[in-house]
């Protein structure tokens, strides 16, 4: 389990000294989804570093199955426990074929050489970049770097993975692939997943959505009770997810009955017809 308690975090640097998480508590279990949503400038990405054990806390512990970041020793145990993938591939690519660069973390785990190469294949195929296996990977279009750092963090087989608007440059085929592989994820494996996008709409299969203003996880709530009321999206500034909408406007329209809530286009054309 992840647990956050009562954490503060404030950048300080030559120019500026500046709180971005404060007195904030959290928790994410094993087998878990959890999306984490809020404005630019609220802290989630910073609450993504302080989990991996690359920031600090000023106040309270960041504790990853018993494993306090504090500690040295136990950050270093942490940071091979979280799997964290960013907006921008800001990973430097450190060879020249994209097999080879998702292998690296599994070969920095002493793993042999034939479970290096079912766990490359297998991640590969996750993120459809299977025919990119032997390309360089400068060559790669954005989106496609991107899938190729999710295949590497794939690979390394983390007990949690923090996916930090990982999607932003995929286009929406891609966006709905990695909403896959992570539905995938939930039914085979035991991962504990912290998904932080902007949109609403992929937090569809979360157990808790958590929303994040100012340093502080200010209410959660389950998918369905947020984007079935346009209150709480006028509150909290989120967008109605596409179905969603379509049920509210067949609703207003005596089509469908109001307390009716749909999981998929399929679910609403089966209900019309
Ligand atoms: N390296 C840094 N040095 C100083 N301040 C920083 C640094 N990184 C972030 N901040 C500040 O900390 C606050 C939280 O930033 P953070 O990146 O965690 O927000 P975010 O919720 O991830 O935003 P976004 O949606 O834009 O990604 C912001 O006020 C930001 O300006
Ligand atoms: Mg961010």
């Amino acid at each position: 389990m992840i647990r956050l308690d009562q954490v503060s975090f404030s950048y300080i640097n030559e120019q500026v000294s500046r709180s971005a998480v404060h007195d904030l508590s959290f928790t994410l279990e094993a087998g878990q989804l959890v999306a984490l949503l809020g404005a630019n400038g609220s802290g989630k990405s910073t609450l993504a570093r302080l989990i991996k054990g690359r920031l600090l806390p000023g106040k309270g512990n960041v504790v990853v199955d018993g494993l306090n970041t504090r500690d040295k020793i136990q950050r270093s145990q942490v940071q091979n426990l979280v799997g964290l993938v960013g907006p921008v591939p800001d990973h430097q690519f450190i060879s020249n074929l994209v097999a080879d660069d998702v292998a690296f973390g599994p070969q920095n785990l002493g793993l042999e050489r034939a479970e290096i190469n079912r766990r490359v294949d297998a991640a590969l195929k996750m993120v459809s970049m299977e025919d990119y296996a032997q390309y360089p990977p400068y060559l790669l279009s954005g989106g496609q770097k991107q899938r190729v750092c999710l295949a590497g963090i794939l690979a390394m087989q983390f007990r949690y993975l923090i996916l930090d608007e990982a999607t932003s440059m995929l286009d929406p085929e891609g966006r709905g692939q990695v909403m896959q592989v992570l539905a995938r994820l939930r039914q085979e494996s035991n991962l504990g997943i912290l998904l932080i996008t902007q949109n609403l709409d992929e937090a569809q299969m979360a157990d808790r959505v958590d929303i994040m203003q100012q340093g502080k996880i200010v209410a959660n709530f389950c998918f369905r009770e947020l984007a079935a009321s346009p209150h709480l999206l006028r509150q909290y500034n989120l967008e109605e997810p596409p179905l969603f909408h379509l049920a509210s406007v067949l609703k207003s329209q005596g089509l469908l009955p109001h307390d009716w809530y749909p999981d998929s286009l399929d679910q609403v054309v089966k209900a019309l017809c």
